[in-house]
């Protein structure tokens, strides 16, 4: 076997749509200033009591059809999310259990928005080294009961979705070219989430205490850092895998900020049309953004066989990270 290969992909978005003009109600924002800073115009909800693998789950199932797979052909699970179900056990088990994966491997891995690739190389991996036949990957987050409405520079930006990729052997030199991870945690504070974990518990004292229990992010530092690194990491794709910019027929990039996207496409040199860009009906999805998006492209016909597919993000940890994918 030569490389691991995306053979099906799925999404979901729940019904529920939240627009700029309905949060303008509750918060100090306005629709003008979000589409202008950010360019979202809306993002979906899950129903009350909904969790993140509500939404994995179907996301799942739609990817498997695609692959023209079973659960049951599923050996490893990996569900990358910043918003589990619970603490323990992993919100893989669930969804494991949920599609009826049974004889899937299942465990949560946790990269922020770069989750997917993060998930896309542990998968790609466990395939070449034998360990792992089929691989699902499902990036889902629940974000709408995690953010204040207080804090308007975080909560205008993130959305609730999940999206799915199936990745097998192939021995026909289409597949992951390439895949690259970055981490610098000395930038954990730009953007992160304190309390709720053992460092910092719930505590009754801490309980309204929004600089704990709200998402917390250095927006400008973030974007600066978001702008390089991200080129970086796409410079480093091509290099690695000996093609240049113009041989990349369309860029998945992460859904933070379309001005990140813009100023990273003029940066590298890549046409605009040529960036997947889903955020003004979805907004931030996190390790749900790239997903849900490349699968949107496949299901549009804009991501075609032997296309070649580049994916990059970045986002808290701080992770980045970038792959290159003939289709
Ligand atoms: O996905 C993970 C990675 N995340 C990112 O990559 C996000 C990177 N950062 C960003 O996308 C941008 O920094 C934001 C969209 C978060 C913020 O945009 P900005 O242009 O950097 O705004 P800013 O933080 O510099 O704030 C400008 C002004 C401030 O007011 P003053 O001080 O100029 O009076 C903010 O208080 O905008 C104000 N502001 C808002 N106004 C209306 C901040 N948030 C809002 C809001 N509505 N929601």
């Amino acid at each position: 076997m030569e490389r691991s290969r995306i053979v099906g992909t799925g999404h979901f978005l729940p019904e529920k749509i939240q627009t700029n003009k309905e949060i303008e109600a509750f918060c100090d924002t306005t629709d003008e200033w979000i589409v202008q800073r950010t360019g979202i115009r809306q993002r979906h909800r899950v129903a009350e009591g909904e969790g993140s693998s509500d939404i994995a789950a179907p996301a799942t199932l739609n990817a498997l059809e695609a692959a023209g797979m079973e659960p049951q052909d599923i050996d490893l699970l990996l569900c990358c999310t910043t918003t589990p179900d619970q603490i323990v056990p992993a919100t893989a088990c669930r969804v494991q259990e949920m599609i009826g994966a049974t004889n899937a491997a299942a465990m949560d891995l946790n990269a922020a928005c770069s989750g997917f690739i993060y998930g896309i190389s542990t998968a790609d991996a466990f395939i070449k080294t034998g360990q792992a036949k089929n691989v699902a990957i499902v990036g889902t987050e629940v974000t709408g009961n995690r953010l204040s409405w207080e804090r308007r520079d975080t909560a205008v930006l993130f959305g609730d979705g999940a999206g799915a990729a199936i990745l097998t052997g192939s021995e026909n030199g289409r597949g992951v070219l390439t895949s690259h991870l970055w981490c610098d945690g000395s930038g954990l504070e730009m953007l992160w989430y304190p309390g709720g974990g053992s460092k910092i518990p719930v505590t009754h004292d801490n309980l309204d205490d929004f600089d704990i229990h709200a998402v917390q992010m250095n927006g400008q530092g973030v974007f600066r850092r978001a702008v390089g690194d991200f080129s970086g990491a796409i410079e480093k794709a091509l290099d690695s895998a000996g093609f240049s910019i113009d041989d990349v027929d369309i860029m998945v990039p992460h859904q933070a900020n379309t001005r990140i996207i813009n100023a990273v496409a003029q940066k590298v040199g890549l046409p605009e049309e040529k960036c997947v860009v889903n955020m003004d009906r979805v907004g931030n999805l996190i390790a749900g953004s790239i997903p849900v998006a490349l699968d949107e492209a496949v299901r549009d016909g804009r991501i075609k066989e032997g296309a070649l597919v580049l994916i990059a993000g970045f986002g808290a940890g701080l992770t980045w990270g970038s792959a290159l994918i003939r289709w």
